[in-house]
């Protein structure tokens, strides 16, 4: 079979690394997007907009797979009817949809709405009756380091309390690109990275690596960080850089 993918959200933290991964393995792709493809991206680019549809039949036309990275983590329930959209486009050629879920959410989802339409979308992909694979992944330790930066007020960092277990982004933009050549597998093991570290360890070693040391003040989980606080480890593929690692490459 003659692979051709398109790759929703492909401007985004995870399509972009998606986007180098295909690219560096030669892999015909489109990258696609609301808007115009951003200076310097690597490949063919499709304007698509998976909400409201617009773009997305032609898009979807004669690819072999979908990797769904399209996301509004602000919006939860735009998630979910760019998933219906996004089936409804692949449904005509029968077309294989990789989804990229978030591992250890079940619990966090009963109070984080995001988390609980990750699952919902999760589900409505299983009963679609189209071929389909689910990767959940950890928070990625650039989504941490950013959470991590927002959270710095001077010589005070506020942390929720929480244990992750962050990956590398390269790590799972190279397993999804492999997926994408499989035989649709449904729900696959989880990835996470190497280790599974307290609020205490993880900014221990993000100090360490970055920033200097600040005082801690514990928040109390309110708004998003209900789901981080939430998150239960998971078992499954570890791989990638630790955070230790990330962090002492990302130094500036
Ligand atoms: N971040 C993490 O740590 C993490 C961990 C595990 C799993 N995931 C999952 O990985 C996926 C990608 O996450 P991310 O962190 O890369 O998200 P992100 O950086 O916020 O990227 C989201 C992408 O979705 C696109 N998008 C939003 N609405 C769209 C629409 N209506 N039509 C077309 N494209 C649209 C955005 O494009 P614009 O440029 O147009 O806004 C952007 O490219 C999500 O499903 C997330 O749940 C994330």
């Amino acid at each position: 079979m003659t692979h051709n993918i398109l790759l929703t959200g492909a401007s985004g933290m995870l399509g972009k690394e998606v986007a180098l991964a295909l690219s560096k393995n030669g892999i015909e792709f489109s990258g696609s997007g609301r808007h115009e493809a951003r200076p310097g991206f690597l490949g063919n680019w499709v304007r698509a907009d998976v909400l409201t549809g617009s773009g997305l039949d032609a898009a979807v036309h004669a690819r072999s797979c979908i990797i769904h990275c399209a996301s509004t983590p602000a919006k939860p329930g735009n998630d979910i009817i760019a998933l219906r959209n996004v089936i409804a486009a692949a449904r005509a050629q029968n077309t294989h949809i990789l989804y990229i879920g978030i591992a250890g959410i079940e619990e966090a989802a009963k109070r984080y709405a995001y988390y609980k339409a990750k699952l919902e979308c999760e589900r409505i992909l299983a009963e679609s009756g189209l071929p389909y694979t689910i990767l959940r992944a950890s928070p990625f330790h650039s989504f941490v380091d950013t959470l991590l930066r927002r959270l710095t007020f001077g010589p005070f960092l506020l942390v929720p309390q929480m244990t992750l277990q962050p990956v590398d982004i390269q790590f799972v933009a190279e397993t999804l690109t492999m997926l994408a050549f499989e035989r649709p597998i449904g729900r696959l093991r989880d990835v996470f990275g190497p280790e599974a570290l307290d609020t205490q360890r993880l900014t221990d070693l993000w100090f360490a690596g970055k920033q200097g040391r600040k005082s801690r003040i514990p928040m109390p989980a309110i708004g998003s960080f209900v789901g981080l606080t939430d998150l239960k480890v998971v078992d499954g593929m570890s791989g990638g850089a630790s955070w230790s690692e990330w962090v002492a490459q990302h130094r500036q």
